[in-house]
């Protein structure tokens, strides 16, 4: 059986040598069931407590969910985000075959070598320091509150359609100073590189994409092009990128170009799933959202515990065994691929007290909701910053708004490769009746 929904180049190939390592199958853990992406909180017991590490049959990749094994793999370096160590990998194409977009991979922060990962890392830090993110936080309002103005006060409206799908990228695109009149064209080069990312498509579908993005990396050499040319490249988010230095080294264009890709992968997707995981998590309990009303200081830890108790992800992030190696009592072969299913591990009671309970005071320490160890996630600036002024805006114009019907009349993508996305939630603004009294 192959769980995946279109096809995927490992299915059916499970090793036959392994014989005492700990195997589980799609009766222990479906990420595409309907069942699970509606009701996932008993498969995550199942597997933090019985299997926190085991052998996918059917996926044919390692499963690793406590909160523990979670935490250790995110920083070790027996393992590497990049899928070109993966034993099912394609094979690397030749120099000469190469898309500029191929190029630009190459350079990314998943697919680089850990050397050259600490590398850019190092180099990319001013860029995301407080003088430079705290620039954004002008930009960012801007566009929410022009999106609420949009929505305006109807009597319900759609977080997914209004919210959720508008925002993401348009924040990327303000994040790195991408103008009002290339937004379009930014939007399709996210597309581009979002749909060139995913595991299940096949090498055709792979390579159309990346020859769309062509535009979008050409309209970035040439901005990077400009900006080297002036005196000073400027004090915003590219020019900090451009004028970072350590050691007499600097980035080069296609480390820049790669790390935007690298934004667009990481932050795009995530981030629709950050807006409907907040606004369902609030309205579905009411005492959490008055209690945020009442103290808005609790909004940074709100915001982390409501990602922790959501768990969107289905299977976010994977790693690769950069040899023979044991791990967590298993033996893993090089070249085999790791879920780390930190959605699991957020809900581990080995960690947290009645994990399924949402509650905006809870001690948050040492929660891996963004990762751990040297790829933790590079966004949380932005994350941070989208995620309060998108909540203050909406609590501020819909104080009293709950969820239309029971559950927000909410519905799933079930086949979403990554996440358990919310594609509608409906909320009732409870507006009307205020107006009809004044
Ligand atoms: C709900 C929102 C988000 C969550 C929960 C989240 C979580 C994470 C996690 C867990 C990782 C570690 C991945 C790993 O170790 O393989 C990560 C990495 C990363 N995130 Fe985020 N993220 C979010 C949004 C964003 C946004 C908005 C951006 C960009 C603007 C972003 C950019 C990145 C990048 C570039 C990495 C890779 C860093 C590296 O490899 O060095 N993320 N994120």
């Amino acid at each position: 059986m192959c769980l995946y929904p279109h096809g995927f180049i490992g299915c059916g190939m499970a090793g036959i040598s392994e014989q005492k390592r700990c195997e589980i199958d799609g009766t222990v853990f479906n990420p595409f069931s309907p069942d699970f992406v509606r009701e996932p909180h008993a498969t995550w017991l199942k597997l933090v407590s019985e299997y926190p590490i085991a052998w996918h049959r059917e996926l044919n990749m390692w499963v690793v969910s406590s909160h523990e094994l979670c935490g250790d793999l995110l920083k070790s370096h027996d393992f590497s985000p990049n899928y070109r160590l993966w034993e099912h990998a394609l094979p690397e194409k030749l120099e000469a075959e190469k898309l500029d977009f191929d190029r630009m991979t190459d350079h990314s922060l998943f697919m680089v070598t850990q050397k050259e990962h600490l590398r850019l890392r190092k180099l990319t830090m001013p860029a995301f320091s407080k003088p430079v993110m705290s620039q954004i936080d002008a930009t960012i309002r801007d566009l929410i509150v022009e999106r609420f103005d949009e929505i305006g006060s109807p009597e319900a409206f759609d977080v997914y359609t209004e919210i959720a799908s508008k925002l993401p990228v348009r924040s990327i695109a303000r994040m790195i100073g991408v103008s009002a009149e290339h937004e379009a064209m930014f939007q399709k080069f996210a597309n581009c590189v979002v749909l060139a990312a995913r595991i299940n498509l096949t090498p055709e579908q792979r390579e159309t994409a990346m020859r769309e993005g062509q535009e979008g990396i050409d309209y970035f050499r040439e901005q990077i092009a400009l900006r080297r040319a002036l005196a000073h490249p400027g004090e915003d988010f590219l020019g900090a990128l451009i004028a970072a230095e350590e050691d007499n080294d600097s980035l080069s264009d296609w480390d820049i170009i790669a790390l935007i890709s690298s934004l667009i992968t990481a932050g795009s997707d995530t981030a629709i799933d950050l807006h409907t995981y907040l606004i369902n998590g609030l309205l579905s309990h009411p005492d959490q959202y008055s209690l945020l009303k009442q103290q808005p200081e609790l909004m940074e830890n709100a915001i982390v515990e409501l990602l922790r108790h959501g768990s969107m992800g289905k299977f976010p992030f994977f790693r690769f065994a950069v040899d023979d190696t044991e791990f967590g009592g298993q033996q893993i072969r090089k070249g085999q691929s790791v879920l780390v299913n930190l959605s699991a591990a957020w809900h581990d009671p080995a960690k947290w007290e009645n994990p399924q309970t949402l509650d905006i005071t809870r001690d948050l320490n040492g929660n891996l909701v963004f990762g751990a160890g040297p790829h933790f996630c590079i966004g949380t600036y932005l994350v941070r910053a989208q995620a309060r002024i998108m909540l203050e805006e909406f609590m501020r114009r819909f104080p009293d708004a709950e969820l239309s019907g029971q559950d927000g009349d909410l519905e799933y993508d079930y086949a979403h490769h990554n996440a358990r996305r919310i594609t509608r939630l409906r909320v009732k603004t409870n507006l009307e009746p205020v107006r009809k009294v004044a």
